[in-house]
């Protein structure tokens, strides 16, 4: 049976109703004739405050549970709700029953009642999620997962479910991890050393780097679609904003060209900040007051702005002018550095901005080109302190062009006849983008690492279990 869990309880009226809240014991008090005991269940940031009364009486077992309490148990407590006197709350459990499901021996509890560095958290990611830091990060995460689908849903795109395992390399980053079978009885009794390149399919596959071929494939027969799925890169980039495992939302719409793509990212970037400051209203404010100050305004003023739209060429020629402010000097073909991208949002702009039309070297060989022969139709939504949050583009809709641009850079166009298929038999223009769900949580929560927004991170060097 579903039980009230604490978001419920207290948002009951106190009216001395007899409650009981599962839980683990954050701080134990005790004060002589009164002990309070702080429960949380994970529910909601809050935990509640149980009061236990000596003078009015406790029933023995409570009194002895009282006695072995430790921080991290897990305890069910039974009372009634009434007013809370102390500021902050307003209601609290008194008068209450104890009885300790699970100890957590205080000698070896690794969660204490300091604060501990997200480093360190890090090392024990089994246990990070009891911390308010990782708790509230789990409940934006999984909010907005949700969000994610209501706002598809609500604009008619379909959900579509793309491979994990895959023979294609949708972005040409060539940094793939690859799958291989191991036989592990056959290992054991022969004793001889494991063969590594046995492949399963015939030839080799990696882990997918984008569901967006696949999800093409579907949206040239739905019309709109997305994917929300686990993504792999096995880029070696040690950084505070790359995972080698993350997760991508990629909506993909035919009849659409980069101008819909825009308004499309835009509308859903806002629709999914207005829904955190809506539905994650005691998480946010946690972390505007203890992880990054202003987070709630900043959010509240990119819903209400307009992004700024400005061509690759236009932002290299303003980041040109600025040359003498950066470590790596910007020029027309380079990739946009970090410090080029905050600059963009932070100096040029004071918000979110959408730059379009890059050189095609730096970009996937799927992008529609554009006449000048030298960039593509694609879009990357860069935001304050993080930078790139989105990438996406329109599609080449041309067989001719697209088999050119395979070749050109040396792919081999038989690997894709499926994909160039949809060129071949009805094209249409469509577009779509990708937006890395970590991402997206750490512009929300604020918090500064990658590492500390996806529960299991996996990057280089970090796979605990
Ligand atoms: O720009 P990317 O590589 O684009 C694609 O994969 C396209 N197929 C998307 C599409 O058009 N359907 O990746 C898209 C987004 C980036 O903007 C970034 O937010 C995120 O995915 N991303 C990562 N997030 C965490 N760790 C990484 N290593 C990431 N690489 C990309
Ligand atoms: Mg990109």
């Amino acid at each position: 049976m579903l039980y009230p869990q604490i978001k419920e309880i207290l948002k009951f009226p106190a009216d001395s109703r007899d409650v009981t809240v599962r839980g683990w014991v954050r701080t134990k008090r005790d004060l002589k004739n009164l002990v309070f005991v702080e429960v949380n269940d994970g529910s909601c940031f809050s935990s509640i405050q149980c009061t236990f009364d000596r003078e009015a009486g406790l029933d023995s077992d409570t009194e002895q549970s009282l006695g072995e309490l430790s921080t991290g148990s897990s305890v069910e407590i039974r009372g009634k709700l009434v007013t809370s006197p102390a500021s902050g709350q307003a209601v609290e459990i008194a008068s209450a029953q104890l009885r300790i499901i699970g100890i957590a021996p205080a000698e070896s509890y690794p969660l204490q009642k300091k604060r501990h560095s997200f480093e360190f958290l890090r090392e024990i990611g089994h246990l990070r999620a009891r911390t308010n830091t990782f708790g509230a990060v789990a409940r934006v995460r999984s909010r907005m997962a949700f969000a994610i689908h209501e706002f598809f849903q609500q604009n008619g795109f379909q959900y579509v479910h793309t491979p994990i395992i895959t023979a294609s390399d949708a972005e040409g980053a060539g940094a793939m991890f690859q799958v291989t079978t191991l036989d592990l009885d056959g290992i054991a009794k022969s004793g001889k050393p494991v063969d590594y390149s046995k492949d399963f399919f015939g030839k080799q596959s990696f882990l997918t780097v984008s569901g967006q071929l696949e999800g093409e494939t579907y949206a040239t027969a739905l019309s709109r679609i997305y994917t929300f799925g686990p993504t792999f890169r096995a880029e070696n980039s040690n950084t505070t904003r790359h995972l080698a495992e993350f997760w991508m939302i990629e909506p993909e719409f035919a009849f659409a060209e980069l101008e819909d793509n825009m308004e499309l990212a835009e509308n859903f970037l806002k629709f999914l900040f207005r829904k955190a400051l809506d539905e994650c209203a005691e998480d946010l404010t946690f972390f505007d007051n203890q992880i990054q100050k202003g987070i709630i305004e900043t959010l509240t003023s990119v819903v209400n702005s307009k992004f700024t739209h400005i061509t690759y060429t236009d932002a290299v020629a303003e980041l040109e002018k600025h040359a003498g402010e950066f470590e790596f000097k910007p020029y027309w073909g380079c990739d946009l550095q970090s410090e080029h991208e905050k600059f963009l949002t932070e100096k040029a702009a004071a918000g979110p901005v959408i730059v379009t039309d890059y050189p095609k070297e730096i970009k996937a060989f799927y992008m529609k080109q554009n006449d000048d022969g030298k960039t593509v139709r694609a879009m990357d939504v860069l935001v304050p302190r993080l930078g790139e949050i989105i990438g996406g583009s329109e599609r080449e809709s041309s067989l001719e062009k697209l088999e050119k641009r395979i070749t050109e850079m040396g792919m081999n166009p038989e690997d894709y006849w499926w994909y160039l298929d949809l060129r071949r038999y009805g094209t249409v223009p469509h577009a779509g983008f990708g937006l890395g769900f970590e991402r997206l949580i750490l512009y929300i929560t604020g918090m500064a690492n990658i590492r500390d927004v996806i529960p299991y991170p996996r990057a280089v060097g970090q796979a605990e279990f």
